[in-house]
């Protein structure tokens, strides 16, 4: 065999090879994406989970059982709607002892006093919103500075308006 020769069949068995490479990948990839796609299909892993699934489920408590429970909560509170209105008074109380009265209970400067009707009665006149939102963001009077939020940023808006419900049903 001359060298010409040789070369010859030589690239003819290369193209040949590459031909079979390429023939190869793309049955490999028909082949890989369908396995694939039947492993991912909903229906296989629905019927996956359903024959993996616990056998039994223990529930604690039942779902008819806690509407029972929310309806006689609106029943009790329409009976006794003192109730929440005496926790939420006494969440203003507790907050206003912690934050508000400081301020609030001898005076200190310029602060409307705890039960001062008189002080308060102008105050009230401006409606809660603007009470609540004096309370919340500060609020520079005639009389003085009020701090936001008595300077304890750690309340919460609601904290801060409960106390000033409190100060107010003290001041009626
Ligand atoms: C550092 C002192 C200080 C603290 C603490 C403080 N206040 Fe005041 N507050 C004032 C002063 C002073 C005023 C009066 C401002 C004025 O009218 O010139 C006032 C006024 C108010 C008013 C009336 C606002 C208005 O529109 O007339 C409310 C309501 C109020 N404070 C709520 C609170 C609450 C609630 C807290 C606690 C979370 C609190 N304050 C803590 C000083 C204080």
């Amino acid at each position: 065999m001359t060298d010409r020769a040789f070369l010859k069949s030589f690239a003819g068995l290369l193209v040949a090879l590459v031909a079979l490479t390429v023939v190869i990948f793309i049955v490999a990839q028909i082949i890989g994406g369908k396995t694939t796609k039947t492993v991912e299909s909903t229906a296989d892993t629905k019927a996956v989970a359903e024959r993996i699934k616990p056998v039994g489920e223990l529930t604690v408590g039942t779902a008819p059982v806690a509407k029972t429970t929310t309806a006689s909560n609106a029943v009790m509170d329409a009976i006794i709607p003192s109730a929440n209105a005496a926790g939420a008074e006494d969440k203003g109380k507790k907050i206003y002892d912690a934050t508000c009265m400081a301020c609030h209970a001898a005076g200190v400067a310029g602060a409307p006093k705890l039960g001062d009707k008189a002080a308060w009665a102008a105050r009230i006149a401006q409606g809660a919103d603007t009470l609540h939102t004096h309370a919340i963001k500060g609020f520079q009077g005639k009389a003085g500075m009020m701090p936001p939020k008595g300077g304890n940023m750690g309340l919460k808006d609601d904290d801060v308006k409960a106390a000033v419900d409190y100060m107010v049903s003290q001041a009626k």
